[in-house]
């Protein structure tokens, strides 16, 4: 499949699709331009309710599905059931493209979770993994794939690349998108004691289609990626590399804040007050383009 980056429209700034939240949500629509859901959450044998809970949703945003159970970086190949069910999803959303992570968590058929998306050696062997499978889900699912970085504790021994050495190989062999989660660069940065900025320039930029911000929880000098705050407090940091991303990631096209638990009551502080300064900081950057999104 031929991969351009650049056809995907702009989708603008959102949030995740949560259930916890999802009454302060749509009624804040006008806010927020788009949601990105668990794919996992949503399969094709999915209750009533669920189902009516998505087509609720779907007739309101654009919704980008996000997989948690793919793991790529596995050496078994792709469950033919896993890439029918995506498929499914991706087109009754028309999704633009798809996102998954550079992570492993499961086997094949997924009888046995890590519970946790935990890293992938960055080998040539997993190189070649992780290549070949993306190029076989472009065709299947016939859009482009895009992949998160995540975090990670410390880098695996014997590897033959760095994170982003690997990261960037992946997108060109594939032409691949990246889904750079700014905050896992940070919190990575952080926890490895790096300079954040150095780690940021280091990824392959021009291949970031969105961007996901949320807020962690720092203890004893430890920052774990929770996604239960605001990014304010301790998280603020994060908002100078966003703005150094924005200004260097041309073909950026969504934004989304992932916010899984402590939402509290007050969904203006939790959630709609970063939407708006995010979204501060990217119109300027996008205003002169004819693909912006209404809303932004
Ligand atoms: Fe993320």
């Amino acid at each position: 499949m031929h991969v351009n980056l650049g056809e995907i429209p702009v989708l603008g700034v959102g949030i995740g699709l949560r259930e916890e939240i999802k009454d302060e949500t749509i009624l804040h629509n006008k806010e927020i331009d788009v949601l990105e859901l668990i794919t996992e959450q949503f399969t094709p044998d999915m209750s009533p309710s669920r189902r009516a809970l998505l087509d609720s949703f779907h007739s309101q945003f654009p919704l980008i599905p996000h997989g948690v159970g793919l793991s790529i970086g596995s050496a078994h190949a792709i469950p033919e059931k896993k890439i029918e069910e995506i498929k499914w999803l991706c087109d009754l959303l028309d999704a633009p493209y798809y996102s998954e992570h550079f992570s492993l968590n499961n086997d094949e058929e997924e009888e046995f979770s890590i519970g946790h998306l935990s890293p992938i050696w960055h080998t040539d062997e997993e190189l070649d993994i992780v290549v070949e499978k993306i190029l076989l889900l472009q065709e299947r699912l016939n859009r482009p794939i895009v992949l998160e970085n995540i975090t990670s504790s410390f880098d695996l021994p014997e590897s033959d690349y760095t994170e982003t050495e690997f990261i960037t190989k992946v997108c060109d062999r594939t032409s691949a998108g990246l889904l750079l989660d700014v905050t896992n660069v940070y919190i990575n940065a952080y926890n490895r004691k790096k300079d954040p900025l150095e780690f940021l320039k280091a990824f392959p930029l021009e291949r970031v289609v969105q961007m996901h911000l949320a807020g962690g929880e720092l203890h004893h000098d430890w920052f774990s990626d929770t996604h239960s705050q605001e990014l304010s407090g301790p998280n603020e940091p994060v908002w100078q590399f966003f703005e150094y991303a924005v200004a260097h990631c041309s073909n950026l096209r969504a934004v989304i804040i992932e916010r899984d638990q402590n939402f509290g009551s007050d969904f203006e502080k939790a959630l709609l007050e970063d939407v708006r300064r995010i979204r501060r900081i990217w119109h300027p950057v996008i205003s002169s383009s004819a693909k912006a999104p209404q809303k932004v």
